[in-house]
Formats: structure tokens, C-alpha cells, sequence
């Protein structure tokens, strides 16, 4: 059977070039294993945890994932305690970062003294060429069709220029869940994907059924954006909390105080299946999103169809 090439096979060790995207309170050491198991690269993410939550998760990983099979974590860098965070990533040898909400250029030093690879995830061509400036390894260029905290680019237009404009490896996320969209990133130049919303229905994945079954019931256009012109632009689907945020934040009168005040814990109150209060953010691809599999039958479907489609490309030409 033949295999996609990847550069990021032969540097991480991974066997398929997937990366499962940190998601807040969803990426436990759970998924991040599952997909490391399955060959991927699994990111536990940082976000809401305290360093010794982040230790902890660390350390469950370790015991999870099999021998030889690397797995990462996102950082998001606003977080109070990201110094101790960092330690604790460099002590344990978590072989790679992804980083997420600010610029990763402070921490370089410390983790590429450790041998750390770092992958900021970037929304634009200069965040690129700042992370390449950095000593990134490699960027996740991130469209704007993703879930959760996005950018204004899309991502079809976002990694060829990206791809143009650093010489450091390009992986593309937003709005890729089939092997066909996988493909035509690596035509595009990506060496890879980043994939968020294809895990949430996923056996491993830790939310509710209700955001499961959300998930896999929507179609393409029941997911939308609240915050734009601020610096929380989230995606989400079209559940009670997000339209009520929706329609505060075009009434002139509404406090900045309400609007946070409305939307506090909404994606911790979706993972436990709160349909009015929850924030169940999911990426625009969520329509073709339409089974509950374990993350290995969901990354070998996907690793199946983009080698069709490659192989098949030739026959597109006279
Ligand atoms: C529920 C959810 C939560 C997310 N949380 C984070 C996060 O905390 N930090 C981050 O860098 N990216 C976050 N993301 C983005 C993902 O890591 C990934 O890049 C994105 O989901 C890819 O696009 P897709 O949803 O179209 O697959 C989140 C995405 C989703 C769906």
C-alpha cells in the first residue's frame, strides 16, 4: 500500500500526517492518545488548566500512548501560569507545541534549547513569517471556516500564501474532514492537516452525546460567528446561547460585562451537554460530519480517501 510522504512523518515519527488540533477542555490525554495510536499527532490542550492540571495530563498521555509514538501540547500563551506550563512540557520531553492567542516568540529560546519542535497556529502570512523568523519548525495555517477562536482568512486562500511566503513546512486546518479536502491541501502545498470538529463525534472524544449528536445533525450552514471587531471571534453552531449572543451585540445598549457575562463557561456548558447555556463550537464542515467512530476508523477513512483522490488525479488530465 503506498503512503502520503511527508516531511512530517520522517521528523515527528508519526505515521499519517494528521494533527488533531487542541481543543479546550476536549483534548484530554484521552483523544490526544487515541490519535497518537492511531498514528497521528494528538495535542492535549492547555487552555483552562492550571500547569499542574497540564502536568497531570502530561503524564496520563505518557501512560496511554504507546511506546514510540510522539504526542504534543497546545499552549495557549495568554494563559497566567504558561512559564510553569512551558517547564513542565520541557521536563516531561513532549517532543512537540502547537501554540495559540498571542506570539510565541518570548518562549522560543527555552524551547528550542529542549529540542521542542514549535508550530505556532497562525491566521495570516505575517504571523507566518514571524513564527519562521522565531525558529518555528513548522506553521498550522488556520481558516477561518474552523471551530472555535478564528481568523478572517479563509483557509483555500490562506495556505498557498503561506506556503509562498516562509520555507518552514505548512500544515492547513479549517474545514477538513474527508480525504478529499486533505488532498487538495497537499496539493496546495500543505505537508499536512490539523482537524478539530471531524473528532468532536469521535468514541475517544470527552463531550456530552448532546454535542455529539449536534454535531452530527448539522448541516453547512448552521454554524455562525459572534464577536467579529473583537478579539474573541468565535464559530460556533446555531444553539440558544450563540444567537442570544448574536443579537445583543447588534443592539447598541449591550455592555461589553453582558456579553461576557452570557457567554462564561459556554464551551464547558456544551461539553456537559447544556443546550441553552453551552457554546458548541464546531467548524462550517460540520455538515459532512456524520458518524461516531473510534479517531482510528475516523483518520483511516481519511488517510484512505485522500490517497484515492491522489491516485486518481492523473485521470482528470485530457
Ligand atoms: C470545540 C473546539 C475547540 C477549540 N479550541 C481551541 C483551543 O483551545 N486552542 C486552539 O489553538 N485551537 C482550538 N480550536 C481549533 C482546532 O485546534 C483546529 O485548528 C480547528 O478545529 C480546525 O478546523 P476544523 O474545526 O474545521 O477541523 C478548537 C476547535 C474546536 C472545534
Amino acid at each position: 500500500m503506498q503512503q502520503i510522504q511527508s516531511v512530517l512523518c520522517r521528523d515527528l515519527g508519526l505515521q499519517y500526517p494528521i494533527f488533531q488540533g487542541g481543543m479546550a477542555y476536549i483534548s484530554t490525554a484521552e483523544l490526544a492518545a487515541a490519535v497518537s495510536n492511531a498514528g497521528g499527532l494528538g495535542l492535549i490542550c492547555s487552555s483552562g488548566l492550571t500547569a499542574a492540571q497540564v502536568a497531570e495530563e502530561i503524564r496520563r498521555c505518557q501512560q496511554l500512548v504507546q511506546p514510540g509514538k510522539p504526542f504534543g501540547v497546545n499552549l495557549m500563551l495568554q494563559s497566567p501560569e504558561i512559564t510553569q506550563i512551558i517547564d513542565f512540557v520541557v521536563t516531561a520531553k513532549v517532543p512537540v507545541v502547537t501554540t495559540g492567542a498571542g506570539d510565541p516568540t518570548p518562549h522560543m529560546p527555552k524551547l528550542l534549547a529542549a529540542g521542542v519542535k514549535v508550530i505556532p497556529v497562525i491566521p495570516s502570512v505575517r504571523a507566518a513569517k514571524k513564527a519562521e523568523a522565531a525558529g518555528a519548525y513548522a506553521v498550522v495555517a488556520e481558516g477561518t471556516e474552523s471551530g472555535g477562536h478564528i481568523g478572517e482568512m479563509t483557509t483555500l486562500a490562506l495556505v498557498p500564501q503561506v506556503r509562498q511566503a516562509v520555507n518552514i513546512p505548512v500544515l492547513a486546518a479549517g474545514g477538513i474532514a474527508d480525504g478529499r479536502s486533505m488532498a487538495a491541501m497537499l496539493l496546495l502545498g500543505a505537508v499536512g492537516v490539523q482537524l478539530g470538529t471531524v473528532f468532536l463525534p469521535a468514541d475517544e472524544c470527552p463531550v456530552s452525546d448532546l454535542y455529539k449528536q449536534k454535531v452530527i445533525e448539522a448541516i453547512d450552514t448552521d454554524t455562525i460567528v459572534t464577536g467579529r471587531g473583537t478579539s474573541h471571534v468565535v464559530r460556533a453552531l446555531k444553539t440558544p446561547m450563540p444567537l442570544r449572543y448574536a443579537e445583543l451585540e447588534k443592539q447598541p445598549g449591550t455592555s461589553p460585562e453582558e456579553l461576557e457575562a452570557l457567554a462564561a463557561r459556554g464551551l464547558l456548558k456544551a461539553k456537559e451537554g447544556d443546550l441553552e447555556g453551552g457554546c458548541f463550537m464546531a467548524g462550517q464542515i460540520s455538515g459532512l460530519v456524520k458518524q461516531r467512530a473510534s479517531c482510528a476508523h475516523i483518520m483511516e477513512e481519511i488517510m484512505q480517501e485522500a490517497m484515492a483522490t491522489l491516485q486518481n488525479a492523473p485521470s482528470l488530465l485530457g
